[in-house]
């Protein structure tokens, strides 16, 4: 059987497929350090997305020198012009993008090129028509848009190597070119062909060795599901009613995960060889959650990632870009990263996707970028295109190349980053507070919710928006990643897990760690296989209670009694607490359950477990729940800072950079523990800082 399989897999697909490595299989491993281009005494990289391609030679003089005038030092291209570099297969022309390089670096403008691998030619989809992608239902897309090739396919394996190949050999000692870009945003979709049914196959092989093995992990028992050969094991195509074996559909995005890593290594296994001087990224999409990025990045020398707030006037979503900005520093341990795409206009595609800005919140956001570990911005994009798809994505100048509102915002803020450079560089976020954030439990949870309402993004927030409240960093943690340098972390719904992480949370709360966790919590092994334990399964014993029975899909209707005198709306879930020997702080209030505990507080060794048995909608439950965690684990928090304005800060050799940024648009009072000094301006601020609408201000210790 074994025999007949490696003949079927080699025969149809060559070695390729059969490489995409299990979880813990081979990396490349990272190579140097992030060679940032000196500016004004420090590093830091500033500029835009450019396609020369699209507009007359006769622009990028002027295109250049307008950059210069705005302080860029740096151009990102090339990622859509395969055709242009590749007009036929096998004949290269790279002659455009020299004499492109030569004009920008006269002006003191370096770049980062994209390979061109998520636009691949009409050619190469004409001469082979199966590497375009196959949904779900066995439909394959069609040539006409981007990112829809299938990264199983040995033909388009085979021709991304030979461009990469060619422009390495290129560029490879251009002094005008930083590093590399591998393809654009990789992750999806994904593809269900034959082609990757097969390598899907070899790794169930490769992970579990015996069908056995897989049978048992799968619990295959279930409707009769055992495979008795590897070629019988099918993809999770079963969509519409979501009916593909749980354990399988994990399995599945794992594997899609390392398949999305193993094509990232093919290229930068070429340009390690070939170009082993210049730096490799790529542009990641902060909480997109296709791709196991903390996996991912073992292969690349830094994070680059795409900053998009869209538009938005709602100062609440500094949240969110704020949590994308510390996953992605998380996902390469809290390195310092690089914004590769950040907002530079109103973005839209066949309509624009809101109200245009106040240009002052462009600064606001690229200092929100720095606050939380940027040490580079480059702006999506340098002007908006004429053609296509985005002709309603604006960049920073539009068509007319008018040097409108943003072009100066943006030359302001390329000036202070300037100023600023030499005290960044060097300087971290420093936070008490983890939040971990789990692959394997997001992905299970979007395979089986459990109920309609809920959303781990969601629940994510509900903790991290409160420490973002009380202006303290958070860090996002990656399973197994070291804990021990908190003092307090949170695990939102931890719904798998497996033994090493188990005892990483317990050893790092019996060692005097506080951790919150919250319901659905252990109650899947690595296998998406639900445990035989009464819940909170493996986390019984640090928690101090007993599930023995939840109410789901409660919406608001149920009520939070607690911490302390106040009461809240709860929503999505309620696990009736039964402590063994954990204090109850807040109850539920309604119904049969009404007076059981819903929130307790557990000491386990020298530390504390707080059990958070439901959710509340209410911001107010969140700020009570951490300021009596925080207090427990001396994290001081600041309750004074106005809504719609974030503190964050940069350390470095005991010196605090610390930034104010405000999105609203009234002007803001923040007090502060101590006076700082302005560090554009070199005045000591009050103590309590005032600052404009849509401003700026970054203060440090003298
Ligand atoms: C990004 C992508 C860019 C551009 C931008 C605006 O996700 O990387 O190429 O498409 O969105 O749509």
């Amino acid at each position: 059987m074994k025999r007949l399989w490696m003949k079927l897999a080699c025969g149809l697909m060559g070695a390729y497929l059969l490489m995409v490595p299990a979880a813990q299989g081979q990396q490349v491993p990272s190579g140097k350090s992030f060679d940032l281009i000196e500016w004004n005494g420090g590093k830091f990289i500033y500029g835009a997305d450019y396609y020369p391609e699209a507009w007359d030679e006769s622009q990028w003089e002027k295109d250049a020198t307008l950059m210069q005038e705005a302080g860029f030092n740096f151009v990102r291209m090339g990622e859509f012009a395969w055709v242009k570099m590749e007009p036929q297969e096998g004949h290269y022309d790279f002659a455009w993008l020299d004499r492109a390089l030569k004009v920008l670096n006269a002006h003191g403008i370096r770049a980062v090129l994209g390979t061109p691998t998520a636009s691949p030619p009409a050619w190469l989809y004409a001469k082979y028509p199966d590497i375009a992608a196959m949904d779900a239902q066995g439909v394959r897309y069609r040539y006409g848009s981007r990112r829809n090739y299938c990264l199983h396919n040995p033909d388009f394996v085979a021709a991304t190597t030979r461009i990469v190949t060619a422009m390495a050999e290129h560029f490879k000692d251009h002094p005008g070119v930083l590093g590399w870009q591998i393809d654009n945003e990789v992750g999806g979709p994904k593809c269900y062909d034959p082609a990757s049914q097969t390598a899907f196959q070899a790794w169930c092989q490769r992970k579990y060795q015996t069908l056995e093995a897989l049978n048992a992990a799968w619990g295959t028992v279930f409707w009769g599901h055992t495979y008795h050969a590897w070629g019988e094991i099918p993809l999770p195509w079963n969509t519409l009613y979501n009916t593909s074996n749980p354990s399988l559909a994990l399995d599945f995005d794992r594997f899609w995960s390392d398949s999305t890593h193993a094509y990232v290594d093919v290229q930068t296994a070429i340009l390690r060889k070939i170009a082993p001087r210049q730096a490799i990224t790529h542009n990641e999409m902060g909480m997109y959650s296709e791709v196991d990025y903390h996996d991912l990045n073992r292969s690349l020398d830094f994070v680059a990632w795409d900053n998009y707030p869209m538009g938005h006037e709602d100062y609440s979503q500094y949240f969110r870009q704020g949590l994308a900005h510390d996953l992605m520093r998380g996902s390469k341990d809290n390195q310092n990263f690089m914004i590769m795409e950040q907002e530079g206009g109103l973005p839209g595609w066949a309509t624009f996707g809101g109200r245009q800005a106040a240009p002052g919140l462009y600064r606001v956001w690229a200092y929100q970028s720095v606050a939380h570990g940027a040490d580079g911005i480059c702006y999506f994009r340098w002007r908006t295109s004429r053609y296509g798809t985005e002709q309603y994505w604006e960049g920073i100048l539009d068509q007319d190349s008018y040097r409108n509102s943003r072009y100066f915002v943006v030359s302001q803020t390329g000036k202070e980053l300037g100023q600023l450079t030499p005290m960044l560089e060097g300087s971290k976020v420093v936070s008490p507070v983890a939040m971990l954030v789990s692959p394997d439990s997001r992905w299970a949870l979007q395979i089986q919710p459990g109920v309609e309402d809920f959303q781990y993004e969601r629940q994510l927030h509900d903790y991290y928006d409160a420490f973002r409240r009380a202006g303290v960093s958070v860090d996002v943690a990656f399973p197994p990643s070291d804990l021990a340098n908190y003092r307090l972390v949170v695990a939102p719904a931890l719904y798998v897990t497996d033994p090493t992480l188990v005892n990483k949370l317990t050893a790092f709360v019996k060692n005097g760690g506080t951790l919150i966790l919250t319901f659905r919590s252990g109650v899947k092994d690595e296998h998406n296989v639900v445990t035989d334990k009464t819940l909170p399964g493996p986390f019984a014993d640090i928690t101090g209670v007993a599930i023995h029975e939840f109410d789901p899909q409660i919406n608001e209707e149920q009520e939070i009694v607690g911490p302390g005198e106040s009461s809240f709306p709860a929503r999505t879930w309620s696990d009736i607490l039964d402590p063994s020997t954990a204090n109850v702080l807040a109850t539920y209030g309604k119904g049969y359950y009404s007076g059981k505990p819903a929130v307790t507080e557990n000491h386990a060794g020298k530390g504390l477990v707080y059990y958070v048995g439901t959710e509340s909608k209410s911001p107010f439950f969140y700020d009570r729940l951490i300021s009596l965690a925080a207090q427990k684990s001396r994290v001081a928090l600041n309750a004074k800072i106005p809504p719609g304005v974030e503190v964050a800060v940069r350390q470095k050799a005991g010196k605090k950079i610390i930034f104010v940024l405000n999105y609203t648009s009234t002007d803001q009072t923040v007090p502060l523990d101590q006076a700082y000094q302005n560090a554009l301006t070199g005045k000591t601020e009050a103590l309590e800082v005032q600052i404009p609408a849509y401003g700026v201000k970054v203060l440090t210790t003298p």
